[in-house]
C-alpha cells in the first residue's frame, strides 16, 4: 500500500471534470469537493444535511471554482428508485460522470460484539456499504460515458485488519475493500474505468473525535493536509491504476 502525500497537482488537474462526492458536507468529504473544486472539477456535493451542503457550495463559488451542484440523499432511507432517480437527474444535467469519491460513512458504536445492537449494525451497512454498492450500480452507465473515470471508496485502517469492538465500522470497511476489487476486476480491461480504495488514516474529523474522545487532536493531520493522495487518485496521473489499495498518509510513527 502506498500513499501520494508528496503530490503536487497542477491547478486544472480535473478541469472539465464532473465528479460526485459523497459525504460532501463535512469534514473528509468537505475537503474533498473543495480541493477538487479548486483544481477545476465541477463537484456534485451529494449529503444528508442540506445546510452544510450549502455552505460548501458557498465556498466553492466565493473561491471562484466552477459552479457546483448539490445532491440531497441520506444513504439510509434510500433506495434502489432513488439511485436510478439520481442517474437520471445527473444524466440529464451532465451526461456523464468522471470520478466519484465515496466518502460518507456512520461509525457506530465502539463496543463489545455481544453488546452490538442489530438495528445499528443494519444502518452502518447500509450507509458505508449496500448504499455506496447500489449507488455506484446506477451510475455505471455515466461513467462508462467518461473518457477517464475514477471511482474512490474509502476505507479505513479497521477494514485491512480486523480490530477488537470496531464491529459493523469494521465488517463494512472490510467489504468495501472486497467489493472493489470485484467491480476492479469486472472493469480492467477498460481502459477508461478504474476503481481502487483510499483510506485516509487518523484525520481530524468529528467521526474520529467519536472514535477517540480523549486523544489530543492537535496531533493529527487535518481533513485539508491529506488531500494530495485524494487529487492524485482522481485525477489524470492515476489512469490506468486499478483494484489497489491506497493510504492518504504514511504510518504514524
Ligand atoms: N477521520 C478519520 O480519522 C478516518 C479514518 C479512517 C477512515 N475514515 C473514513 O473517511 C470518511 C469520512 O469520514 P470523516 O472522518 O470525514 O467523518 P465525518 O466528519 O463524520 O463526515 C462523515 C460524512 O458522511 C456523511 N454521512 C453520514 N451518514 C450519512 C448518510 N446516512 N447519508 C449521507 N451522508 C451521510 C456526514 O453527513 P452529516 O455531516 O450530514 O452528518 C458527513 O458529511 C468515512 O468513510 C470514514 O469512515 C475516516
Amino acid at each position: 500500500m502506498s500513499c501520494k502525500i508528496d503530490f503536487q497537482p497542477s491547478a486544472d488537474l480535473l478541469k472539465e471534470r464532473i465528479v460526485l462526492v459523497t459525504g460532501a458536507g463535512d469534514g473528509i468529504g468537505r475537503a474533498a469537493a473543495l480541493s477538487y473544486a479548486l483544481h477545476g472539477a465541477t463537484v456534485i456535493l451529494l449529503g444528508r444535511t442540506i445546510s452544510k451542503l450549502e455552505k460548501v457550495y458557498d465556498e466553492i463559488e466565493e473561491a471562484g471554482g466552477p459552479q457546483p451542484a448539490i445532491f440531497p440523499l441520506n444513504f439510509e432511507g434510500a433506495t434502489l428508485k432513488d439511485f436510478h432517480d439520481m442517474a437520471e437527474t445527473l444524466h440529464k444535467e451532465f451526461g456523464r460522470l468522471d470520478g466519484i469519491l465515496h466518502n460518507a460513512g456512520l461509525l457506530g458504536r465502539i463496543t463489545p460484539f455481544e453488546q452490538y445492537n442489530p438495528e445499528l449494525w443494519g444502518q452502518v451497512m447500509q450507509v458505508n456499504i449496500n448504499g455506496p454498492i447500489w449507488m455506484t450500480q446506477a451510475l455505471l452507465p455515466l461513467l462508462q460515458a467518461s473518457e477517464d473515470a475514477s471511482v474512490i471508496f474509502t476505507s479505513s485502517g479497521v477494514g485491512r485488519k480486523g480490530r477488537a469492538f470496531w464491529g459493523a465500522y469494521s465488517v463494512s470497511k472490510f467489504a468495501t475493500e472486497g467489493f472493489m476489487e470485484v467491480l476492479a476486476d469486472e472493469v480492467g480491461s477498460q481502459d477508461n474505468l478504474r476503481v481502487n480504495t483510499l483510506n485516509p488514516g487518523a484525520t481530524r474529523t468529528q467521526m474520529r473525535r467519536s472514535a477517540y474522545p480523549g486523544e489530543d487532536a492537535a496531533t493529527l493531520r487535518t481533513p485539508e493536509e491529506i488531500m494530495p493522495t485524494y487529487l492524485w487518485l482522481m485525477g489524470p496521473d492515476s489512469r490506468g491504476i486499478n483494484g489497489q489499495k491506497w493510504d492518504a498518509q504514511p504510518p504514524r510513527g
